[in-house]
């Protein structure tokens, strides 16, 4: 039996297995996933008042919808009668909820009816009291968010100094915004949600060695076009990488990391946008020039980062090039040794047809169930997951020790420069502060009752 003290030894600087075990498990839905703000899902999947789509907060299902009022609401997919489940489509368009099995209605979140209510019950029933449990919702730039803990900070507290690196380079509402196409992704790993959310926040290290026979593949391509997206991720064009942990300080873990600086990235886009007509140039130069523009103030601009992940579970990739769709990930939790992803695809909505077929291309050749990028990534987390909760294996604690010192929690003093004043805690150099923070946020929240 692992116990907390166990598994959040000496999270920070090395995490022992016991943190992924199924004991700890049950535990980890109610302190990390029900006190955390949850990504469920794109705002413009939900545009009209009535609309819904189904999302997942944990291993809890849940509706989100559009009220008859405009608002973004997160309800519990679970009838207050006998609990089925409410809501049985992904997606779709319903004024009120009715339960499959005795037809209670719920419209925008309230019991509205029920059957032979006279008759049977003689009234003697507050429909007022059994209204859909309901979780804290709130949009940011379109994403949308919840969370059950009436306590917790509000999502832009939360969110904190990630706002700056999601709305500059992620979010782009000065051109539009994202528009989320339709449908996602779905897969089921027999893996820790840990892994791939931890690997998404701060794993610069593994690229070179788990991607490299797919950086070798594009940069041998015949087809110019991915052959210049893989470019964009090619160690020798960029002069430096940095790792940047967000909101440590202030209760939560985002990391962001491969942030690309210098005019190399630059150059490489402009080259493929060349490429793809100059419709997609005009494009280009119009989104650099007002990214330069809110840039400005800034010592050292930089390009883009390229993958992130927003604590717990919500991890963004393709972020670093203008070209490459954005996923938006998240790594559902199903059993201490089990992970549906869900991965959304999403453009810059202002982009011209053959900028956003390009951008959709890229992200589903790579990150897709069968892409050329995400299987390399899980066959590891899978190997780790095999043994992770064995007999001796258990016992021995995982390495997170990269570039130590970094860290604002670290007792020496910080080796921090400042050479750059973007938001968040910045590493110039590729390091493991952003998984010491994520683990070290981890045990905060387990460890407290
Ligand atoms: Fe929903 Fe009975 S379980 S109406
Ligand atoms: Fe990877």
């Amino acid at each position: 039996m692992s116990t907390l003290a166990e598994a959040a030894g000496r999270t920070g600087v090395s995490v022992p297995p016991a943190a992924f075990s199924e004991d700890l498990y049950k535990q980890e839905l109610e302190r990390v996933f029900g006190r955390s703000w949850l990504f469920v899902g794109h705002e413009s999947l939900i545009p009209r008042n009535g609309d819904y789509l189904a999302s997942y907060m944990g291993e809890d299902p849940v509706i989100v919808q559009r009220d008859r009022t405009g608002r973004v609401r997160v309800y519990l997919n679970r009838c207050r009668h006998r609990g089925n489940l409410l809501c049985v489509h992904d997606r779709g368009h319903a004024p009120s909820f009715v339960c499959s099995y005795h037809a209670w209605t719920y419209t925008d979140g309230a019991l509205t009816g029920v059957p032979r209510l006279r008759e049977e019950y003689r009234g003697e029933i507050d429909r007022s009291k059994l209204g859909l449990v309901e979780a804290r919702a709130q949009v940011y730039g379109g994403l949308v968010f919840a969370n059950w803990d009436a306590g917790a900070p509000s999502l832009d507290d939360y969110l904190g100094d990630a706002r700056w690196w999601l709305e500059h380079f992620l979010l782009r509402e000065e051109l539009g915004g994202l528009e989320v196409l339709p449908g996602q992704q779905r897969y089921i790993v027999p893996v820790n949600w840990k892994l791939p959310a931890e690997n998404f926040g701060g794993d610069y290290y593994h690229f070179a060695a788990t991607h490299g026979s797919v950086v070798g593949a594009l940069a041998k391509s015949s087809d110019k076009r991915i052959a210049a997206t893989g470019a964009t991720t090619a160690k020798a064009d960029q002069p430096r990488y940095y790792c940047v942990s967000a909101n440590y300080d202030r209760g939560a873990a985002h990391g962001f990391y491969e942030v690309s600086v210098g005019d190399a990235p630059r150059r490489q886009e402009l080259a493929l946008a060349e490429q793809i007509g100059p419709e997609a140039v005009a494009w280009f130069h119009e989104r650099e020039r007002l990214l330069n523009e809110k840039l400005q103030a800034f010592r050292q601009r930089p390009y883009s980062f390229h993958v992130a992940n927003i604590f717990p579970n919500f991890s963004l990739i393709g972020v670093g090039s203008a070209f490459y769709g954005k996923g938006l990930i998240v790594h559902h939790p199903r059993g201490a040794n089990r992970t549906e992803a869900w991965v959304w695809c999403a453009i810059e909505k202002n982009a011209p047809p053959p900028v956003k077929k390009q951008q959709r291309f890229v992200l589903m050749q790579r990150q897709a169930a069968a892409g050329m990028v995400a299987p390399d990534d899980h066959e590891n987390f899978e190997r780790i997951s095999e043994t992770i909760d064995s007999g001796i294996a258990r016992r021995v604690p995982f390495h997170y020790e990269m570039a130590m010192g970094y860290d604002r929690e670290d007792p020496r003093p910080t080796k921090w420069i400042g050479e750059v004043d973007w938001p968040g805690q910045v590493t110039p150099q590729i390091s493991e502060v952003n998984q010491r923070d994520f683990y070290r946020h981890w045990k905060r929240l387990m460890e407290t009752a």
